[in-house]
C-alpha cells in the first residue's frame, strides 16, 4: 500500500503542533518519478518509520511504552514490509529487569537505561528523569533549514524527504522534535533535534545530542582523525571495548586534536570492501563523539555538542536547535563512505558562487615574508608568480595596524600605510593589473592587548573578571557570544572587504578559548557561552558571505584547527594544515579525505628546507602531493632558480589542465600511509565519466634495491582502454610498459607498474613521487 504525506492532517495521537501525515495517495509520487527510490514512510498500523533510498534503510518504531525505539540502520530493506521484530523484546526471565539494551532513538537517563543518554534536561523540580513518548510526526518534502546553524540542504524537494517526529515528556512538558532527512543521491541520513520547553517553568538542558544510534553488536573498530597542530587528522584505529570510548574538543573550536567525525568499521573492512558507518557532526565548536559498549555487546553511538562544557536554559516556550549529524552507511568499504560524504559536502553543504567553480591557483606570501614586507616586495612576489601562471595573490598576516610581530594589532582592521602606502585598494589594483585576483588574510575573532580595539574595549575579550586571562600566541579572543561585538566586526570587515577589489579571504582563528565566560550572560547561563560563541561565528560568516557573494572564503585555524563541516557551509575550502611538508601532507591529506572532498583542501608547495619540519623534499614531489586538492604556492618565487621556475610553470600548467579532476574528481585512496610501514603511498582521482584519471604514487624512503611495485587502480571502466602517460614525461624513467594503452580491467586487476631505475639520479633518493595521467582512448 502506497501512501502520500498530506499536509495538515493529524497523527494517530492527534497532536496539534505538528501536522501529520500519511494517507493512501502518498506513494503515487513514486509512480510520477519512477527512478526515484527514496521514500519516507510511516506505517500507521505498526507505527513504524522506514527511510529508504534504494541503498540504505533507517527504521524506527513506537515501542509499547510509547517511546521511540530504534530498529535498524544499514543496507536497504524492502519497503512496504514490517520490521517490527527487530525492535525490543522484553527479557523473559524476569518480568521487569532494568539495564537491558533497549535501542531508542533519543535515549534519556534515570529510567533503567544506564548507558549514555542523548538528552539530560532538568525541569524546575531538579529531577532529570524523562519519559519521551511519541506525540506525532510529519513528513516533509525536501529538507528544512536549521535556524542559525549550518546544515546540508537540497536544491529541489525531490532530492530528499524529511521526517519530523515529536516526542513529549508529559509531566514536564519538554518536547523533542527529531529530524531525519533521507537523500535520494547518497547513502546518508541527516539527523538533528529541537528541544522545546512546553511547560510553565524554566528547564535546564544539560546534554542535548544531535543523534544517538544503537547498533546491535560491538564488533567494530573505531576510526578517528586525531593529531595536533601541523599534524592534523591522522587516521587512528582501535577496536571497541566494553565501556565508553570517545573523542571530544573543549577548546572552543572543533580542534586540531580531534575531528568531529568517527567511523565504525569491521576489522576486515578495507577501502573497497566491508561495512562501515560514518558519523559526521556539522559543527565547529566543542563536541563529543562517543561509543559505549554495554555488557550485552550492543554499541551506542552519540554525537553532539560536548555536554561537559554546556548547559542551556529554556524559558517556557523557548526552543533549542542542536547541530546536524550526517550518518552514512557503506557495505563497500571506506571508499564508498567517503564518496557519499564528498558528494554531499561538496554539492549540498558548501554554498555560494564558488561551490561549482574551479578554484584559482594562488601564491600566499606568509612563508615568503612573514611580517616583513612592503608593497614593492609583495608586487615582486606577485609578478614573479604570475609569470609562472599563478592566478591569485593572497596577502597574509601583517597588513594592518602596526603588525610587525604577533604581539600587536589584531582587532585593528585598518591598513598599515607604512607597509602599503597606497592602501589595500592600491595594492589590489596593482595585483589585478598583473592579471591576478587579490586575496586577504583576516583573523576577525581575535584581539591583541597592544591594539586600539583592546584599549577601547578591554571588556570585549573573553575572560573571567578578577582572574588572569591565559594568552596564546600573544592574543585574546573576542566574545562573539555578544551581538554588539559581532555587529562591530561585521561593520569593520564590510568596510575592509568593500574598500578594494578583494576576491578571496582567508579567515584565520589562531588560538583555543580559555577562561570561558561572558559578562553578558547571567551566572546560571554561563554554560551557554561556548555554543553562543560559535553561533556568533556562524552569524558573522553568514552576514559576510551574503554581503560578498563573489568572494571565495577559505577557513583556517592555525592550519586545520577548525576544519569541519560547519565551517564548510560558509567557506568551501580550508587551509588543511600549517604543515606544508609533502611527507607530512601525505598523511594529513589522506586522513582528511576520509570525509572531506578534495575541493575543500588547500594544499601548497612550500620552500625547502620545510619551515615546519626542516625536510628537503624534491620540488616535483611537493607538487605531486599538493596537486590533490586546491593548489597553491607558499614560498618566495623570486628565490627560485631558472630550472625551478620552469618546473613550477609546468606544474601550474599541468594542474590547470587537470584541475577539474584534482578538485572535483572522485578521490580513490589506493595505499595508505597508516598501514604497514607506510613507506609507499598511492591515490588517484577519477572523472565522473571515468574517461580520465590521475594517479599519484609516493615512496618516502628509498631502498638500496627498491621493490618492483604494482598498484591496482580502482574506479576505472574495465571495458575502456586508457593511455597511461607518466608526468612529467621528460626525465621520468618509468619504463615504457606503462606508456601504453592498457585496459581498465588490466589496470585494476594487474595494476600500474612502478619501476625503479637505480642509475637515474632523477628518481633516486628519498621522497620520490610518480604521477600518471590516464585518458580513455576510443578503441580501434
Ligand atoms: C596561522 C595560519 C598561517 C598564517 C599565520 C599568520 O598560523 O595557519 O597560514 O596565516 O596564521 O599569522
Amino acid at each position: 500500500m502506497r501512501r502520500r504525506p498530506t499536509q495538515g492532517s493529524l497523527s494517530a495521537t492527534g497532536h496539534t503542533l505538528l501536522a501529520v501525515v500519511v494517507d493512501d495517495e502518498a506513494w503515487d509520487r513514486d509512480a510520477e518519478a519512477p527512478n526515484r527510490q527514496m521514500t519516507a514512510t510511516w506505517d500507521r498500523a505498526t507505527n513504524e518509520l522506514h527511510l529508504h533510498n534504494g541503498r540504505i534503510s533507517y527504521l524506527a518504531r513506537v515501542l509499547e511504552d510509547g517511546s521511540l525505539g530504534h530498529l535498524y540502520f544499514g543496507p536497504a530493506l524492502m519497503p512496504g514490509r514490517s520490521y517490527w521484530h527487530l525492535g525490543h523484546r522484553p527479557f523473559e526471565g524476569f518480568s521487569n529487569r532494568v539495564g537491558e539494551p533497549i535501542a531508542r532513538e533519543y535515549p534519556t537517563g534515570g529510567g533503567g537505561d544506564f548507558r549514555v543518554p542523548a538528552l539530560v534536561a532538568e525541569p524546575a523540580d531538579g529531577s532529570t528523569v524523562l519519559h519521551l513518548a511519541y506525540a506525532g510526526h510529519r513528513i516533509l518534502p525536501g529538507k528544512p533549514a536549521l535556524q542559525g546553524l549550518p546544515a546540508t540542504y537540497v536544491e529541489a524537494d525531490e532530492e530528499a524527504e524529511t521526517v519530523e517526529i515529536l516526542l513529549r515528556d508529559a509531566p514536564s512538558g519538554i518536547e523533542v522534535a527529531l529530524l531525519y532527512t533521507v537523500f535520494a543521491a547518497a547513502p546518508v541520513v541527516a539527523r538533528s533535534a529541537r528541544i522545546r520547553n512546553g511547560g510553565t517553568q524554566p528547564v535546564r538542558v544539560r546534554c542535548a545530542m544531535s543523534a544517538s544510534l544503537d547498533l546491535p553488536d560491538a564488533a567494530w573498530d573505531l576510526v578517528q582523525l586525531s593529531g595536533t597542530w601541523a599534524r592534523e587528522r591522522h587516521v587512528v584505529t582501535r577496536p571497541l571495548a566494553p565501556g565508553r570510548q570517545s573523542i571530544a574538543s573543549l577548546r572552543g573550536a572543533s580542534s586540531h586534536e580531534h575531528n568531529p567525525f568517527i567511523v565504525l568499521a569491521r576489522s576486515r573492512t578495507t577501502e573497497d570492501a566491508g561495512e562501515a558507518y560514518g558519523f559526521s557532526l556539522v559543527y565547529s565548536g566543542n563536541f563529543l563523539a562517543e561509543v559505549e559498549v554495554d555488557a550485552f555487546d550492543s554499541a551506542r553511538v552519540r554525537l553532539g555538542i560536548s555536554p561537559e562544557s554546556f548547559s542551556w536554559t529554556l524559558d517556557p516556550g523557548a526552543e533549542l536547535s542542536v547541530p546536524e549529524v550526517v550518518l552514512a552507511y557503506s557495505g563497500a568499504g571506506l571508499g564508498a563512505l567517503s564518496d557519499a560524504y564528498h558528494w554531499l559536502y561538496r554539492q549540498r553543504l558548501a554554498r555560494g558562487a564558488w561551490r561549482d567553480r574551479v578554484r584559482p591557483v594562488l601564491i600566499n606570501n606568509w612563508e615568503a615574508t612573514y611580517f616583513d614586507f612592503g608593497e614593492a616586495r609583495l608586487l615582486e612576489i606577485a609578478a614573479s608568480a604570475r609569470e609562472m601562471g599563478i592566478e591569485a595573490f593572497v596577502l597574509d598576516d601583517g597588513w594592518f595596524g602596526e603588525r610587525d610581530h604577533d604581539t600587536s594589532s589584531l582587532g585593528d582592521w585598518f591598513v598599515d600605510r607604512r607597509k602599503l602606502p597606497d592602501g589595500l585598494d592600491g595594492l589590489a589594483r596593482k595585483v589585478e593589473a598583473l592579471g591576478m585576483r587579490f586575496g586577504l588574510w583576516i583573523e576577525p575573532e581575535m584581539v591583541s592587548r597592544r591594539s586600539r580595539l583592546f584599549e577601547e574595549h578591554p571588556d570585549w575579550a573573553i575572560g573571567v573578571p578578577g582572574r588572569p586571562r591565559t594568552e596564546s600566541r600573544n592574543q585574546l579572543v573576542l566574545d562573539l557570544s555578544r551581538r554588539e561585538i559581532v555587529d562591530h566586526l561585521f561593520a569593520v570587515l564590510r568596510d575592509v572587504l568593500g574598500s578594494a577589489p578583494i576576491s578571496y579571504v582567508k579567515w584565520d582563528m589562531n588560538r583555543s578559548i580559555t577562561e570561558p565566560y561572558s559578562p553578558a550572560l547571567a551566572a546560571d547561563r554561563q554554560g551557554e557561552f561556548f555554543h553562543r560563541y560559535i553561533l556568533g561565528v556562524y552569524d558573522l560568516y553568514e552576514r559576510l558571505v551574503t554581503a560578498f557573494p563573489d568572494i571565495l572564503f577559505e577557513s583556517c585555524a592555525g592550519g586545520g584547527g577548525r576544519f569541519d563541516p560547519g565551517i564548510l557551509a560558509y567557506a568551501p575550502q580550508g587551509w588543511t594544515s600549517d604543515d606544508t611538508d609533502a611527507v607530512e601532507r601525505l598523511r594529513i591529506q589522506w586522513g582528511t579525505s576520509l570525509v572531506y572532498p578534495l575541493s575543500s583542501m588547500g594544499a601548497h608547495v612550500a620552500a625547502v628546507p620545510n619551515h615546519q619540519v626542516g625536510r628537503v623534499v624534491p620540488l616535483h614531489t611537493r607538487a605531486a602531493v599538493a596537486f590533490f586538492g586546491v593548489l597553491g604556492y607558499e614560498l618566495d618565487p623570486t628565490a627560485l632558480s631558472p630550472d625551478e621556475r620552469r618546473a613550477v610553470a609546468d606544474q601550474v600548467a599541468f594542474y590547470k589542465e587537470h584541475r577539474e579532476l584534482f578538485q572535483r574528481g572522485r578521490f580513490v585512496r589506493l595505499r595508505s600511509p597508516f598501514e604497514g610501514d607506510g613507506n609507499e603511498v598511492a591515490w588517484m582521482t577519477v572523472a565522473d565519466d571515468r574517461r580520465r584519471a590521475v594517479v599519484g604514487w609516493y615512496r618516502i624512503l628509498n631502498d638500496p634495491e627498491p621493490r618492483l611495485d604494482r598498484i591496482r587502480l580502482r574506479g576505472l571502466d574495465p571495458a575502456d582502454l586508457y593511455r597511461v602517460t607518466p608526468w612529467p614525461t621528460a626525465g621520468d624513467i618509468t619504463e615504457s610498459r606503462n606508456a601504453l594503452v592498457r585496459g581498465g580491467d588490466d589496470l585494476m586487476s594487474a595494476g600500474i607498474i612502478i619501476a625503479s631505475n637505480r642509475r637515474e639520479t632523477a628518481t633516486r633518493g628519498d621522497f620520490q613521487a610518480r604521477l600518471f595521467v590516464l585518458e580513455a582512448v576510443d578503441a580501434g
